[in-house]
């Protein structure tokens, strides 16, 4: 069932969040206790209708239990139209506490997906750089342009097949209780339901895809015909968008890129200064004038910024130039995420980063140093920074590829 709020309801309601020093959308406390998104909170205000279960939420939020007092009548026919007409469905989102920054990125994002109609779209970067939270911020964005959104994190799925089934069953309304056998029929099937409505999909964490260690099998064992299902979301027409948020690119992904507009990548960067600030600031962190050299050292992956400075605040009281004084780079918490990329490069992949990790340099002195073709460096180089381990800096002309301290750190210790 859906519900819309009355003219008079809003009324009520306004008077009931001033009491509580709310705003009326930017209150994350409010759409959080409601267990909802700021969009829906949004539609609320404007009247239009949502899910009942959210009503009902964001009325108690606010201390209104009568919510019938709020509700704008709509017949039963109307309810039933207006149902069908947008569903959500956010499986295992997590809800975001607070989110900085990257007004670039969502506008940028927003451009290619609502203007420009992009229909396949991946998130690229390391573990922790903000891929997961950036899709659901841009969704509670978006969701307004879509009929359908659906967002599953592929870490958590049991199987390719069910995965596929509870699209197909969410976006067909449960008209479609089971799939086609044969996946490319299956594959069709979908197709059909991003052809006929405007359909939001996002796949979170689609690096649990890939296989791990030795094995010339690209996708893991039940998603092997992944590939081509990217290929045909990318390449057929549809009206939909489908988002693959991921450490690591899809081969798939990168050649429609070169072929199709409609195909395009995004690699989620550092933080900015003052995004990354505000995460010092609400973790308690003191000492300002330090905060840059902290910024120099973990640079903006805002993971790393949440752990080092929760471990600055627990072990030196949130003084960061005490734990600055000992001059040293604490890895901690972060270790595992850099265990996750480094197990998955490449043998030579490895070399240049320890290469780099003594000697940064240019292209020429890579290739000086490693017996392989220059297209294998490039390669290499590629994957690594689209995994954001590596960084390029121009000086005068010339690229020179090096790390950044805390990988840098990292890579020096497993030479050891
Ligand atoms: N812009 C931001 N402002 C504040 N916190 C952020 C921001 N982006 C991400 N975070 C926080 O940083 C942590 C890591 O973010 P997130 O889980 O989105 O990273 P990820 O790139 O998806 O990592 P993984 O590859 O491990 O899935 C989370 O706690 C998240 O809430
Ligand atoms: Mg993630």
């Amino acid at each position: 069932m859906v519900l819309k709020a009355s003219v008079q309801g809003l009324e009520i309601v306004d008077k009931a969040r001033k009491k509580k020093g709310w705003t009326k959308t930017v209150t994350v406390a409010w759409w959080q206790d409601a267990l909802t998104t700021q969009a829906t909170l949004r539609r609320f205000w404007r009247g239009i209708p949502i899910q009942s279960e959210s009503f009902m939420n964001i009325c108690h939020a606010v201390g209104i239990s009568n919510w019938q007092d709020i509700v704008d009548k709509i017949t039963d026919e109307e309810g039933e139209s207006l149902e069908i007409s947008y569903q959500e469905d956010w499986g295992e989102a997590p809800q975001l506490s607070t989110f900085y920054g990257r007004t670039e990125e969502l506008t940028q994002l927003q451009e290619w997906i609502v203007n420009d109609r992009c229909r396949l779209v991946a998130f690229l970067g390391m573990g922790g750089i903000g891929k997961t939270a950036l899709s659901v911020m841009l969704a509670d964005k978006i969701q307004h342009n879509f009929d359908y959104l659906i967002w599953r994190s592929l870490r958590y799925s049991t199987s390719a097949k069910d995965l596929l089934t509870q699209i197909v069953q969410f976006l067909s309304n449960r008209k479609i209780e089971d799939l086609p056998t044969e996946f490319n029929s299956a594959v069709s099937l979908l197709i059909e339901y991003l052809k006929s409505h405007r359909c939001l999909v996002i796949f979170d964490g689609a690096e649990a895809i890939i296989s791990q260690g030795e094995t010339s099998e690209f996708y893991k064992e039940g998603y092997e015909n992944w590939g081509e299902l990217i290929k045909r979301l990318g390449q057929q027409r549809h009206k939909s968008t489908v988002i693959f948020t991921s450490r690591e690119q899809f081969s798939e992904i990168a050649f429609l890129e070169e072929e199709t507009p409609q195909v395009r990548s995004l690699l989620v960067s550092n933080l900015d200064k003052a995004a990354a600030f505000e995460i010092f600031k609400s973790k308690g962190l003191l000492d300002e004038s330090h905060w840059e050299r902290l910024l120099q050292i973990y640079r903006g992956n805002p993971l790393f910024l949440k752990l080092i400075s929760g471990y600055i605040k627990n072990s030196f009281s949130g003084k960061v130039s005490d734990f600055l004084k000992l001059e040293t780079i604490f890895i901690g918490d972060i270790q595992p995420i850099l265990d996750a990329s480094w197990q998955r490069l490449s043998i030579l992949q490895k070399k240049v980063m320890f290469q780099l990790a003594t000697n940064p340099g240019t292209l020429e002195t890579i290739k000086l140093n490693q017996s392989v073709s220059t297209s294998e460096i490039l390669e290499s180089l590629q994957a690594l920074q689209r995994r954001s381990l590596i960084e390029r800096q121009l000086e005068g002309d010339e690229v020179i590829y090096g790390l950044q301290p805390i990988v840098k750190k990292y890579v020096v210790k497993q030479l050891n």
